[in-house]
């Protein structure tokens, strides 16, 4: 069987299963999301040391407002303490960070730290950062038909893939959601038509290096296909081999 030959360069999560690991300990749910701060700065580090170029993880969704007031008012001081704590260490290993969703509706201090944490870190190559804050997939693809329709473009695949919030970056090769929740929820819509899919049982603050090492030997034994026949992708490898060899 022809697998996929090399290791996934974007990797997207959807970190789920904070709430859960932290009422199993009798804690109020905003220390799970503390502790998958941990999981994710833990995440982050090991993307580097595999040379993973690009990391997108869903922070909050768009459908996240209608959380308890006491849980999002939580996410949002949780967001300004890990700029401030974790930006020059993300910038000193070279992390460029990018958030993406719909800023505009977040609070200025909340918006400005994220601004204000791009800025410092956009000269960085070794680690694409996306972090999708007040995000949604539906979001993303509308926003995108409104500015080719505001520029008086046509709307064509290739054009509104080019006004996508993630237009600076290839689409995933991996997606990986924890929490033992088989969806998308509104996730990378557009951009995952062909990323394949892990699904780990494991609470996102549990998801270690470890963890994130299986997902990527699971993916490189996919057979990548991109709607061709499997007969097809395996001459297109031949056909690479001879010419490199
Ligand atoms: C889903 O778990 C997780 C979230 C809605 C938030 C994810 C946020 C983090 C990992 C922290 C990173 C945040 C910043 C500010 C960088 P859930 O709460 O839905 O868990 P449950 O399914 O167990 O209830």
């Amino acid at each position: 069987m022809t697998v996929s030959s090399s290791a996934p360069k974007h990797i997207a999560i959807v970190m789920d299963g904070n709430g859960r690991w932290a009422t199993r300990r009798f804690l109020p749910r905003v220390a799970g999301h503390r502790q998958g701060v941990e999981s994710l700065r833990r995440c982050v580090q090991a993307c580097l040391d595999r040379n993973v170029g690009v990391l997108t993880v869903f922070a909050f969704s768009s459908e996240n407002w209608d959380r308890p007031a006491e849980e999002v008012s939580g996410l949002m001081s949780l967001m300004v303490s890990v700029l401030a704590k974790e930006v020059p260490k993300l910038h000193a290993n070279g992390v460029q960070l990018h958030f993406v969703g719909e800023l505009s509706a977040l609070s200025e201090k909340v918006r400005g730290g994220l601004l204000q944490a791009e800025a410092a870190t956009a000269g960085n190559s070794r680690l694409v950062l996306n972090i999708c804050f007040n995000y949604g997939g539906r979001w993303d693809i509308a926003q995108a038909a409104r500015k080719l329709v505001a520029a008086g473009e046509a709307v064509t695949e290739r054009s509104l893939d080019g006004a996508m919030a993630l237009a600076h970056c290839a689409d995933p090769d991996l997606l990986i959601r924890t929490g033992g929740e088989f969806r998308i929820s509104n996730f990378l819509l557009w951009q995952c038509a062909y990323t394949e899919m892990y699904f780990s049982d494991k609470l996102w603050p549990e998801f270690d290096e470890a963890a994130l090492d299986a997902a990527i030997a699971d993916y490189a034994q996919r057979e990548r296909r991109f709607g061709k026949t499997s007969g097809q992708v395996a001459g297109a490898a031949n056909t690479r081999a001879a010419s490199s060899g």
